[in-house]
């Protein structure tokens, strides 16, 4: 079997005349730790959109393991072990931070949520392994004290943290991380680098799109640069940060 994991061929999607995301080829590898940066509008968010299932692209294929996963629903998707996070987070506001972990959990495992509330003795312990599975997460990510919280009490860096605990419930194989970073403060952000880089070590792969560059810098092998679509440079990290067109194109965005 081959080492990537993720394929994409042609790829295509436009909003009106905006061409927002339109890559040629891109293979993505199981063991390397993958960025995806680009100014603001670059087709980052886009992008994860048309390989997560939550939008459909115009034009193209996308591989998952060597399955073709092009026209699949997000749920099918995370099934087969690709989980993604949002850059607006979507924990919800009016569950606790242990309700919004158990959710998750039985929203892939289990059939159907209606099958869930009817509680059978093996769905019960099932409940009990997701709790305590639940505990063991929030210990890690250091939101345990904040169990029986209401997510909406949450600062945005928790907020964060409870979306990646969300998403890890479920034993993902590749991780797609939309900034992670995004409004958490300079503290907690190092937390959370360090929590990505343990995942990555435990064999998750692991994409994310971040604003950071520096952290970007510390933690990626690999840096993929987009911009107005396109796959702009494609390198090592010391590579892409002098690379012309990388900074010719973060230089035009900021004279907009
Ligand atoms: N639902 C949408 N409708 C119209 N235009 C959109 C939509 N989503 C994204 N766009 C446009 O597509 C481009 C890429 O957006 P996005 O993928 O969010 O970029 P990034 O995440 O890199 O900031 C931008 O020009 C944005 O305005
Ligand atoms: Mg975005």
């Amino acid at each position: 079997m081959s080492n990537n994991y993720l394929e994409v061929t042609n790829l295509k999607k436009s909003f009106g005349g905006i061409k927002a995301v339109d890559i040629q080829s891109l293979k993505l590898n199981k063991d390397q730790l993958t960025s995806i940066i680009g100014p603001n509008g670059a087709g980052k968010t886009t992008f994860f959109d048309l390989i997560s299932g939550f939008q459909d692209s115009d034009n193209g294929k996308v591989y998952l393991n060597d399955k073709n996963i092009t026209k699949s629903q997000p749920y099918l998707i995370a099934r087969l072990g690709m989980i993604r996070t949002f850059q607006l987070t979507k924990v919800f506001d009016r569950m606790t931070v242990l309700e919004n972990m158990m959710f998750s959990a039985s929203n892939v495992n289990n059939d159907s949520f209606l099958k869930s509330l009817i509680k059978l003795p093996s769905q019960k312990i099932n409940e009990k392994n997701i709790r305590d599975k639940s505990f063991e997460i929030m210990k890690e990510l250091n939101i345990e004290h904040m169990a029986d919280s209401y997510a909406r009490e949450l600062s945005g860096g928790q907020k964060k943290l409870l979306e990646l605990g969300r998403s890890i419930i479920n034993d993902p194989k590749i991780l797609l991380l939309d900034e992670p970073l995004a409004g958490v403060n300079p503290k907690l952000a190092e937390e959370i680098l360090e929590i990505i880089l343990n995942l990555s070590e435990k064999g998750i792969s692991i994409l994310m799109v971040e604003h950071n560059i520096e952290a970007v810098m510390k933690i990626s092998e690999r840096v993929i640069v987009l911009a107005e679509g396109k796959v702009i440079a494609d390198n090592t990290p010391e590579n892409v940060r002098t690379d012309e067109n990388v900074i010719s194109a973060y230089l035009g965005s900021e004279n907009e």
